[in-house]
């Protein structure tokens, strides 16, 4: 890789440094615990990671060996497209990028990284007057350094940025310690849907049954009557009175009317039993203990589940079309998390549709839940004919307590989850496109099998 440009861009720094190659063997746990770079205190240990972006070959050098020497794992890419490719197989805390660069600029990257990734990104640039701090923060960036700058200025704004995000991380771990429960609180809260969703079938059950009944007391008559016949055809002792008394009998069982529609009762009997099992079987996948462990599930089948639970969020506001790709493998993950996320989804394509519905409510909108095989990624996408997103609350949605519904309705809590879910405990993505008044999409992408965890 020898993308070193020419001196048009200068690089003043008041020490001398001598690069050294990175040792990658510095980073396996158990050795870390000696270097600085390891800022916060995880469950695992491990240096923070550090992805550098700059085409100029000589400022990675450079900023690989100043933040190797405080301790950091460091990486490099020479372009915002080279650095997406790292960041889809590992995870880094933060990206340190240039902006002006081939393929891909750090604008873009920038962009594509605060929205769909959980690193931080940290902006350098030459061109200060050209772009402001506030619309870089506005970016997403999490900082905006100029060149040139010192070696110890910039470990100071990576820890700065460092110690940001571990409270960041701080308050986004405690919300994943709450989403299990919440997912048994979903459970609850979604109790009167599911409540409301067993009895219609236990009605026509009962109904059905009712009718059965009453049917079989009047054969149960009839065949005693028919009996006492033949007995009495038998000892010659029929008589004009007792074939009467038969024919009011046949007649009051209305023997045709029950021949026909015995077998409906039955098989509608059999199809509200079967409604309920699909329920129950749906209830237990949905609250599925999960734990720790990552297990290869079928995502079709928690889809499924998810939409018969939350049906009677939806069913009221809109129609629910399933395109799923039933060669779609087994994606390791953990299918009570997942449950939870495309709940959340659910839900919220419900509500935008309600919104956007006003008062008519005697038109339905559409949620449409699709999977695909994308390589060696799973990809679910969740669309609604909604309200859609606002542009300027888009990349908000995801802050843990952003909500523009009415108090009791939503807490603001769904979508932060749904991402560190996604994100964090599944190293996948979540995208939005979203379109004022005609709808949203999310899609999500996972891993078939899981990468390199962190
Ligand atoms: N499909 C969607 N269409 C339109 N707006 C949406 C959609 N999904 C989310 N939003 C917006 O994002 C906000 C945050 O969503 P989130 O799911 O995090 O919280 P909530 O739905 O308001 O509350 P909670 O999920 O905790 O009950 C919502 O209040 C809404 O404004
Ligand atoms: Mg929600």
């Amino acid at each position: 890789m020898d993308n070193e440009k020419p001196s048009d861009k200068k690089f003043h720094c008041r020490i001398g440094i001598r690069f050294q190659s990175f040792d990658p063997t510095r980073c396996f746990p158990g050795r870390v615990i000696l270097y600085r770079g390891q800022f916060m205190a995880d469950k695992e240990v491990r240096p923070n990671r550090i992805l550098i972006v700059d085409d100029v070959l000589s400022m990675q050098r450079l900023l690989s060996q100043i933040l190797n020497d405080d301790g950091f794992y460091t990486d490099v890419a020479s372009d915002g497209e080279q650095a997406l490719d790292i960041l889809r197989s590992k995870d880094f805390d933060i990206v340190l990028t240039d902006i002006g660069m081939p393929v891909m600029d750090g604008l873009a990257l920038t962009r594509k990284v605060t929205r769909t990734m959980s690193s931080d990104v940290i902006i350098m640039t030459g061109q200060i007057d050209q772009y402001s701090y506030d619309q870089m923060i506005n970016l997403g960036a999490s900082d905006y350094i100029q060149k040139p700058f010192s070696p110890e200025e910039i470990i100071l704004r990576v820890k700065r940025v460092l110690r940001e995000r571990h409270y960041k991380n701080e308050a986004i771990r405690f919300h994943e310690e709450k989403a299990q429960s919440l997912r048994l609180e979903s459970i609850g809260q979604l109790a009167a849907g599911i409540a409301h969703e067993i009895n219609t079938p236990i009605q026509y059950i009962g109904d059905n049954t009712t009718f059965i009944q009453d049917s079989f007391l009047n054969m149960n008559q009839l065949i005693e009557t028919l009996l006492d016949l033949l007995e009495a055809a038998r000892k010659d002792r029929v008589d004009k009175e007792m074939l009467s008394s038969i024919e009011a009998v046949v007649e009051e069982a209305d023997f045709e009317f029950v021949i026909e529609e015995l077998p409906v009762a039955i098989d509608q009997t059999l199809e509200g039993v079967s409604r309920i099992k699909e329920i129950i079987r749906a209830m237990k996948d949905f609250s599925h203990p999960g734990g720790e462990n990552h297990s290869p599930a079928n995502l079709n089948n928690c889809i499924k589940s998810t939409a018969v639970i939350s049906k009677n969020e939806w069913k009221y506001v809109a129609t629910l079309e399933l395109d799923l790709d039933e060669g779609l493998p087994p994606v390791r993950c953990n299918p009570g998390e997942l449950n939870q996320v495309f709940l959340n989804l659910i839900v919220n394509a419900s509500h935008a549709i309600a919104d956007r519905l006003g008062e008519h409510t005697s038109n339905k909108g559409e949620i449409r839940i699709a999977t695909r095989q994308k390589d060696d990624m799973a990809e679910i996408s969740i669309s609604d004919t909604g309200s859609g997103i606002p542009e300027e609350i888009l990349d908000k949605v995801f802050d843990p307590f952003f909500t523009t519904k009415e108090i009791g309705k939503g807490t603001g809590q769904g979508l932060a989850i749904t991402r560190s879910i996604v994100v964090k405990r599944h190293n996948g993505n979540i995208d939005i496109h979203t379109d004022k008044d005609r709808g949203t999409t999310f899609t999500i992408t996972l891993p078939i099998t899981d990468k390199e965890t962190t």
